[in-house]
């Protein structure tokens, strides 16, 4: 099935299935994820909307989406949050808006979604619309190193494969070079299973990586 579809599909139930991650792990660290950057911001894969509330004030927000049905719910929590924020119907893969219209692009579980094949392009179009010296933030899942968390994450894999269409292996650094990108900041936020990395164009990036230490 498609992501569109998928995405259509489990609109109307994602912030339910999704609740106890929203309130037990991701609010905090959806502020992480906004903290620090103005201007203009793409939030790629805006879902239901749950950035929302944390993006930062007087910024300039679009969130694009595949799926209208994940758009609807988004449009109804920024109008209920009196939010200015653009929405629109669009493919990360292929977007209209022109080379480094954005001083900065994030993407939170977004990448988990795309299948491997999508990640460079993805990556190559945020890149490409993300201005020189202008940060690429993505937040995405990753298989745990311990044997028992490991093991639970292995069990829930085919669930989150049939109602998210997503992976936990998805090991998005892999393209950051081909993606004309380089890595300036990669970390755990939530244990050793949610990572965010900070990335930049190489003549704009901070020399001093920092590498995730033991979460
Ligand atoms: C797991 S949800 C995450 C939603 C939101 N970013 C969050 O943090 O709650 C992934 C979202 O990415 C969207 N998506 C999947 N593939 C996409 C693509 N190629 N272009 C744009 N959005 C896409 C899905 O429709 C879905 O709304």
């Amino acid at each position: 099935m498609s992501k569109k579809k998928t995405y259509n599909r489990v609109a109307r139930l994602y912030d339910l299935f999704d609740l106890p991650f929203e309130y037990g792990r991701y609010r905090p660290i959806r502020r992480h994820m906004f903290n620090g950057l103005a201007g203009r911001i793409l939030d790629a894969g805006v879902g239901t909307g749950r950035n929302i509330p944390f993006y930062p004030e007087g910024s300039d927000v679009t969130g694009i989406d595949l799926s209208h049905a994940m758009l609807a719910r988004a449009e109804l929590r920024r109008d209920r949050l009196r939010k200015r924020v653009e929405l629109l119907e669009m493919n990360v893969l292929e977007t209209s808006f022109a080379d480094g219209h954005f001083d900065a692009t994030v993407a939170t579980f977004l990448f988990c979604v795309l299948e491997p094949e999508h990640q460079l392009p993805a990556l190559k179009e945020l890149a490409r619309i993300t201005r020189p010296g202008g940060e690429v933030r993505v937040l995405e899942y990753a298989y745990s190193k311990k044997p028992a968390k490991r093991l639970i994450m292995r069990l829930w894999a085919p669930w989150v494969r049939w109602v998210y269409g997503a992976a936990f292996d998805r090991d998005t650094e892999r393209y950051v070079a081909d993606a004309g990108l380089e890595v300036v900041e990669f970390r755990f936020l939530f244990q050793d299973i949610i990572k965010l990395l900070i990335l930049k164009h190489p003549e704009s990036a901070d020399s001093t990586v920092v590498w995730p230490s033991n979460p």
